[in-house]
């Protein structure tokens, strides 16, 4: 247990979003592959507080049972009109007590639209309350533009003594360049008693949280400020202009990190990364790249320009590019693309390769196997060091169930071949190019499977007298038939 563990994270998530203009709740929007509540939840979590409480109010079921099943843990408390950040936090501390909680240490406060703000910052926040022995610790940032915020009032002496909202603030104080984050930390019990105090003669005619600063100061407790080392980390969302930059935000942070591992990313601007994708030193990721899910790039990957990788597997020195690939694993050494289509349950081996225009699903290739050209491989096993023919089809689908293909290992197939699943080639076999493959193939045969060639002598100086073609055919004839001749002399 850390020396600083909250008593209780509660996040304020029961606001609609009308700037959104969406139909789904604002803090189900996503950026990074995890909603904007989500963020917040994954940053309080990383605290390990006693208690992890989600104020839900607009689409409550919705954004409830998404924060539940995100974290098992978090627990939601309902505000059924939003009265103001002071009763959010309210119905969440009520919502405890109901349980039987009695909190005592420190509570903190965040915003179920604030996806930027990080454990540490939130981890700085309850140190800083904690050593300060403040009753209230508001984060607080310098912003370049105030405008809408809350702004902190400080004494002569330097010391908070109020925050006024943006709404409610004087010409003097909408000068003040210090805003407030929405986050805080508070004394458990103080936090409870003052909030009962708070009043609705504001602007909003709400309880402002905010209030409980001057409600504590007037009493004669300690009130803090922390100020934010990175005032871009409290950006909250209110409009997908926002949303757009704060995802610009946050990319760019998992980028960073990414680089300072050891990932050499070619452009920064046009690579898109999930928080839950992994990496390992010296993988290369060239421009137009999106990596989504639990993709993992592997020690000395290089992937793109133009993939869009998810829940993808990417081995040591694999090469991947201009590649869709949804759950696939791609092996070591293995080479990708370019135009490839890999589908749920793909396997490719050791030095494999899955070449142009080639799609696959639920396939398992083995090392040094090959599907290099215009292919369709789906539901099929596919042994060591095979060639599998240009424009190949796996036959896997009858109308009604996919069946399954098993190619050995040292094979060679033919191009244009059809396999007619279910069907076995056997180690080591071969088919002939254009063969449909109902059969199994017995090991070390070779397979033809198509009809025989017939030439009809003629037939286009009887049916298409005249034409170009026939000219050109008279033309080759005189030669052809002296060859013939010659032959037949000798
Ligand atoms: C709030 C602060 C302001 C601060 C700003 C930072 C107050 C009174 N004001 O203003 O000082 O600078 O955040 O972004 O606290 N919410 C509820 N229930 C409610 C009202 C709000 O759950 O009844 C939630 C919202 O969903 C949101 C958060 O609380 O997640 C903040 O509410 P919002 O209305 O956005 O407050 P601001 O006006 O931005
Ligand atoms: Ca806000």
């Amino acid at each position: 247990m850390s020396a600083n563990r909250p008593a209780a994270v509660v996040v304020l998530a029961a606001g609609e979003g009308t700037r959104m203009k969406s139909s789904t709740p604002k803090v189900l929007h996503e950026i990074c592959g995890r909603s904007l509540v989500g963020h917040v939840v994954a940053a309080a979590r990383e605290l390990d507080p006693e208690h992890l409480v989600v104020v839900v109010g607009h689409a409550r079921e919705q954004v409830g049972s998404h924060v539940t099943g995100l974290d098992a843990g978090a627990r939601t408390a309902v505000q059924h009109e939003q009265n103001g950040t002071g009763h959010a936090v309210r119905m969440g501390l009520e919502e405890l007590a109901a349980d039987g909680v009695t909190l005592s240490g420190t509570v903190l406060v965040t915003c179920g639209d604030t996806p930027l703000l990080t454990g540490e910052t939130l981890a700085a926040l309850a140190a800083a309350h904690a050593s300060e022995g403040n009753a209230v610790t508001v984060l607080s940032a310098r912003v370049p533009d105030a405008t809408g915020y809350g702004r902190i009032v400080r004494g002569a002496d330097g010391s908070v003594t109020a925050i006024v909202e943006h709404k409610d603030a004087t010409e003097e104080q909408l000068a003040i360049g210090e805003i407030n984050s929405g986050v805080f930390a508070f004394d458990a019990a103080l936090l409870t008693e003052a909030l009962g105090k708070v009043r609705t003669d504001n602007s909003q005619g709400e309880e402002y949280l905010t209030d409980v600063l001057g409600i504590l100061r007037g009493e004669g407790h300690r009130v803090g400020a922390a100020v934010a080392a990175d005032h871009r980390e409290i950006v909250g969302i209110n409009n997908r202009v926002q949303l757009a930059q704060a995802r610009r935000l946050l990319n760019d942070r998992l980028l960073e990190r990414a680089m300072l591992a050891g990932v050499t990313v070619v452009d920064p601007a046009s690579t898109w990364v999930d928080v839950t994708v992994t990496f390992e030193p010296d993988a290369l990721v060239h421009p137009g790249t999106q990596l989504l899910g639990s993709t993992h790039l592997s020690a000395g990957c290089e992937v793109g320009p133009q993939a869009r990788l998810t829940d993808t597997f990417v081995g040591a020195e694999a090469e991947v590019t201009h590649t869709v690939a949804v759950g696939a694993r791609i092996g070591a050494q293995a080479s990708v693309g370019p135009y490839t289509y890999l589908r749920p349950g793909t396997e490719l081996g050791l030095k494999s390769k899955a070449g142009t225009y080639v799609e696959m699903k639920n396939a398992r290739v083995g090392e040094g196997t090959k599907v290099p050209h215009l292919s369709y491989v789906g539901d099929a096993t596919i042994g060591e060091y095979t060639n599998i023919g240009a424009a190949s089809v796996f036959v896997n689908y009858d109308g009604e169930t996919k069946h399954h293909t098993t190619i050995g290992s040292h094979c060679k197939t033919g191009s244009d071949n059809m396999f007619v699943a279910p069907v076995t080639v056997g180690d080591g076999a071969y088919t002939a190019a254009g063969s449909v493959i109902t059969k199994d193939v017995p090991p070390g045969s070779l397979a033809v499977a198509r009809g025989q060639q017939r030439n009809i002598e003629g037939w286009v100086a009887r049916k298409r007298p005249g034409s170009a073609a026939a000219q050109a055919a008279q033309t080759a004839r005189p030669a052809q038939d002296a060859e013939d001749s010659g032959i037949r002399k000798a």
